[in-house]
């Protein structure tokens, strides 16, 4: 109801991650602050969206799905033009690149608009009647109530984005807490919720997730939970609530995507595409390759490749043109990627680019271990930065055995020419994993594609139309003829 907006309570404030060179040395930068709720103020919130949604009575819900669509369509409208503001947060906050920081915004928009699209086509479909065995049906789909919206700090708009539009759109009201890294670019937002939405319907929370989201769930009054980041706080969070098989969740987490790279391949291509999937946005993406299997026919001219053209990408600050590594925004990542480091080389692995293991500030220079094998933590963890793993192997059961037993099962690439062996090997991949990527990266987009995982992965399936689904339930009116 716009309370943040003119917020006078406590304020965290919040420095860049980057490093700046001042009279008095190397310093970083105040880029802001944000509100710091009470665990009382946060359940202000939740009785805000509740009043809203009014067990399914109120004005949102009930809405015909034309009206709710033109709010959307207003909040587009005045959401582009943050794009300035909302990109420069990015960049200093969370220090993506200024290319990909114009992406993640532009994708956002896009992703609103085709979740219009999908809703108009959705309700077309939904407001037909069928006949059946004398009775005369129409089915619906209906909203489910409150939805706590929690986006992760890589993608801090569009992966909030991606789960609070289709909540929204289907007539839930929601609760949305913005990582806290990237929490800044939401407050410039707050007030277009508050003039694009009726009174209740969005709600941001700031805060300790302890303090401010964990009483929210442990009231039992949160329906769905669409939650992007650890499969561990994924748990804990699950577990807040007094009936767990009550909350509904939608989940995108965790994953250690391989990538299996045969002898017969497009080198060229191939180190193009495993320099894509494993460092992008600094390897900090869900859907980063993670570990490269390599055939030890083709392993020296690989890694000769593979550590040459690394050590050639640019490193630098966020607003560099071309610079493709730029800082890590978490003190904590750093002193994690080290140990792993530490604990590969301990086991036998080495460095094998030029560049690898130089830290500056918190530039983290790709690092690229070999020869990797089961003993060692990179093997099995998500480091979730820019250290990449290579197993050599002979025999293709080594890496299929990795992925059979790995808690994770998003996404695998599949580098190789002989179409026999693909096509044999997709079929086993395809029950392990939820995207088997042929002579390419993983990825998420096109978004209109299901996005998913097996075991600690993920729950339920984004994607534009996908996720109108999961924030929703089908319902019937129907009627006997008589
Ligand atoms: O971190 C997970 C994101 O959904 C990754 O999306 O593959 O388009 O970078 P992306």
């Amino acid at each position: 109801d716009g309370k943040l907006c003119q917020w006078e309570g406590d304020m965290q404030e919040v420095y860049s991650p980057i490093y700046t060179k001042t009279s008095q040395g190397l310093s970083k930068k105040f880029i802001g602050k944000y509100p710091l709720l009470t665990e009382k103020e946060a359940m202000e919130a939740l009785k805000s969206a509740l009043n809203a949604y009014d067990e399914g009575r109120g004005q949102w819900p009930t809405m015909a799905v034309a009206d709710r669509i033109k709010h959307v369509e207003e909040f587009a409208f005045r959401f582009k033009e943050k794009k300035k503001e909302v990109v420069n947060l990015l960049m200093w906050e969370i220090c993506k690149s200024y290319e990909d920081s114009l992406k993640e915004f532009d994708r956002t928009v896009e992703y609103i608009m085709d979740t219009i699209d999908a809703m108009k086509d959705l309700d077309r479909i939904s407001s037909r009647f069928v006949i059946e065995d004398g009775v005369i049906a129409q089915i619906r789909r209906s909203p489910l109530g409150v939805v706590m919206c929690m986006g992760p700090y890589n993608y801090p708009l569009n992966e909030t984005f991606t789960t609070l539009i289709p909540a929204l759109i289907m007539g839930n009201t929601v609760i949305l807490k913005p990582p806290k890294m990237g929490v800044l670019l939401h407050r410039p937002i707050l007030s277009i919720f508050k003039d694009c939405f009726p009174k209740g319907v969005v709600n941001t929370i700031y805060g300790q997730g302890q303090q401010v989201v964990a009483p929210i769930i442990a009231s039992g009054k949160v329906n769905v939970l669409a939650f992007i980041g650890s499969s561990e706080v994924a748990d804990i969070l699950r577990k807040q609530h007094p009936k767990p098989h009550r909350l509904r969740c939608v989940l995108g987490l965790e994953s250690k995507n391989a990538a299996i790279i045969l002898p017969d391949v497009d080198l060229n291509m191939t180190v193009k595409e495993c320099i894509l999937g494993t460092l992008s946005f600094n390897g900090q993406r869900c859907t980063a390759l993670k570990i490269l299997f390599v055939h030890s026919d083709i392993i020296d001219a690989f890694l000769d490749k593979f550590a040459n053209e690394i050590d050639r990408l640019k490193v630098g600050m966020p607003w560099e043109t071309n610079v493709n590594i730029t800082p890590i925004p978490s003190n904590d990542r750093i002193k994690y990627l080290e140990k792993l480091i530490q604990d590969a080389r301990d086991l036998g692995a080495n460095i094998i680019n030029n560049k690898g293991g130089i830290i500056k500030e918190s530039l983290f220079y790709p690092t690229v271990l070999y020869p990797v094998n089961d003993k060692m933590k990179i093997y099995h963890e998500e480091q979730f930065g820019p250290v990449i793993p290579v197993v050599p192997f002979d025999d293709i059961e080594i890496p299929t055995r990795y992925i059979i037993e790995s808690n994770y099962g998003q996404q695998v690439s599949l580098f190789a020419k002989d179409p026999d062996i693909i096509s044999k090997l997709i079929d086993s991949l395809v029950n392990q994993v939820c995207r088997v990527n042929i002579n390419s990266q993983c990825q998420r987009g096109p978004d209109v594609f299901p996005f998913t995982g097996r075991k600690d992965s993920a729950e339920g399936t984004l994607s534009v139309s996908d996720a109108l689904r999961a924030f929703s339930i089908r319902t019937l009116v129907a009627a006997k003829e008589n």
